[in-house]
């Protein structure tokens, strides 16, 4: 499975043409590896003008699951994928904490699919209890999500392991090891052939997020055997971007 890198800028930087150079430095340093696919989740007022002026791969942070009308705020799917984004970012904590729930991320993957685009679903528990393997927030997240998605939609989703304690704003900020990322990844995969069918389980790319930076990258590709990362905090330097892209691509 092609690797998949995605650069979660959050709600940064602050100005357009902050985001505009920050994209272009990782579009030309990217454009000549064809072993992953680079996706750039960049703010809502940012997204058609780096689609304009760049061949990256865009993503979304959030949309809403209604198709139009009075929602004052709120962005739709066919809005986003207008705007020239292929993925959307679904059920991050961050937006969990903030009052995103399951079926509110179920309604929202939904709408991305039916749009056309592919959902980024993140996954993961605030906590890590050793008596408890496979974490029931986990099996809870990804049921809630799949469930009622036909077959040949559902293997367009990208899953994403990010426990919510190795993000690196959160108060632990300490990244997972590549091992336990490894067995949780293997849980995922055996959650989503219950629900979904060996073979188009095994379709969908499971992915680590939380603190993953240029030293740690390639271990959690390599060990930790996920099909790709979801970067935070190190994909605001690119430099630091970069240099995971380059790293994973090397394995
Ligand atoms: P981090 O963020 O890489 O800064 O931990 C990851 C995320 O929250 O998506």
């Amino acid at each position: 499975m092609k690797k998949i890198i995605i650069a979660n800028w959050k709600m940064n930087p602050a100005t357009a043409r902050e985001a505009l150079a920050l994209a272009r430095k990782m579009e030309i340093g990217t454009a000549k590896i064809k072993k992953s696919d680079v996706v750039l989740a960049a703010p809502f007022p940012f997204l058609s003008l780096i689609a304009r002026h760049s061949s990256l791969k865009i993503g979304a942070q959030d949309v809403f699951w209604e198709p139009k009308g009075a929602f004052t705020g709120e962005v739709s799917a066919s809005q986003l994928r207008s705007a020239g984004v292929g993925f959307v970012i679904v059920g991050h904590s961050e937006r969990r904490r903030m009052g995103e729930n399951n079926a509110m991320a179920h309604k929202k993957l939904k709408a991305v699919l039916k749009a056309g685009m592919r959902p980024i679903l993140c996954v993961g528990e605030e906590e890590r209890k050793r008596e408890v393997p496979f974490p029931l927030t986990v099996r809870d997240e990804l049921h809630s999500a799949f469930t009622g998605i036909p077959k040949a939609l559902a293997k367009k989703v990208i899953v994403v392991y990010e426990p919510v304690w190795a993000i690196s704003t959160s108060k632990a900020g300490k990244a997972d090891n590549p091992r336990d990322v490894f067995e949780m990844s293997l849980m995922i995969r055996r959650e989503l052939f219950r629900l979904l069918g060996k073979r188009i389980a095994a379709q969908i790319p499971i992915l680590y997020g939380g603190s993953v930076d240029e030293k740690n990258a390639a271990q959690f590709v390599h060990e930790g055997r996920v099909d790709g990362l979801l970067v935070g905090g190190a994909s605001l330097h690119a430099e630091k971007f970069l240099k995971i892209v380059k790293s994973v691509a090397t394995l």
